[in-house]
């Protein structure tokens, strides 16, 4: 049996477990997917001996994200993002490598959900709000798919660093949003604002237009205020779980090789969300 998991602090309301499970049953692969939540002064010598305790893969969650550069041998994705987010053992237990490999798949998580809802990145003009980790991942997501990246962030220094990292990006404040998102053709919440709190939006409706493609990072509750906005103003509008979706099913084909089985695993997601 293939043991995987998922290793941050706290990970006891995940829906990794299921939707991963879900995955391996329809496969009929021999696997659990379980959750470990080490202290912060663990984390990273956890993750470097996942392959000594047979474990075969790690999804990483807050806050060790940024821990696990330290623990892996990243994939250049992960190392320009600055996160990791999928530690895949499988070369290290073949003694193939001495070290296990770091992946971010958040990034394939926003550009694989957008192209399940036929959205075209190649050529856009992308707002990302916030940048955050989420923030970055989709950033570098979008801008390798060739969109041309405005960050805006509360913290508008935050946004300018950030893009000083990401390919022909600008970043700044929140004071020009609407000139911003009326720009836009593309528009992704990576704030936390909206989540678990429904009467927050982190873009007022007044902005919103009918040439966007929103994505919500937020995926508690599934339809936040900015989507059934972004809706009424007749926006393609994507929901935070396609990405959660699909970073797991990155995740997923890494470590098995197999294409995931994305139906049973929405389903499973769905299911846990509802
Ligand atoms: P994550 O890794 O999930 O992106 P994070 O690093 O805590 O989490 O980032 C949260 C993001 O939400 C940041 O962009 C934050 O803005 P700041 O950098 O200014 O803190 C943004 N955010 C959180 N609450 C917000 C609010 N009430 N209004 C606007 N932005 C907010």
């Amino acid at each position: 049996m293939d043991v995987y998991g998922l290793i941050g602090n706290p990970v006891g309301h995940s829906l990794s477990p299921p939707m991963h499970e879900a995955g391996y049953a329809a496969l009929g692969l021999d696997a659990r997917y379980v959750t470990f939540e080490p202290d912060a002064d663990a984390a990273v010598a956890a993750i470097e001996g996942g392959a000594d305790l047979g474990v075969a893969g790690l999804n990483v969650t807050v806050p060790f994200k940024r821990d696990a550069l330290r623990a892996v041998d990243a994939a250049p994705l992960a190392e320009r993002i600055g996160a990791v987010n999928t530690v895949d053992y499988g070369p290290m237990r073949a003694g193939e490598t001495d070290r296990p490999r770091g992946h971010n798949t958040d990034a394939a998580g926003v550009t694989r959900a957008l192209a399940h809802h036929d959205v075209t990145v190649d050529g856009r003009e992308a707002l990302v709000v916030g940048a955050g980790g989420a923030g970055r991942a989709a950033a570098f997501a979008l801008a390798d798919a060739g969109a041309t990246v405005h960050v805006a962030n509360r913290t508008a220094e935050r946004a300018t660093e950030l893009a000083e990292d990401v390919p022909d990006a600008t970043g700044g404040g929140l004071d020009d949003l609407a000139t911003r998102v009326a720009a836009a053709d593309l528009l992704v919440n990576a704030t936390s604002v909206g989540m678990e709190a429904p009467e927050e939006t982190p873009v007022p409706a007044d902005h919103l237009h009918g040439d966007l493609a929103v994505l919500d990072a937020v995926y508690a509750p599934i339809e936040t205020r900015l989507l059934r906005e972004a809706a009424a103003a007749g926006a393609t509008t994507v929901d935070g779980a396609w990405m959660l979706l699909y970073q797991g099913v990155e995740a997923f084909e890494i470590w098995t090789g197999e294409d995931a089985p994305v139906e049973a695993m929405n389903a499973a997601l769905r299911a846990e969300l509802e």
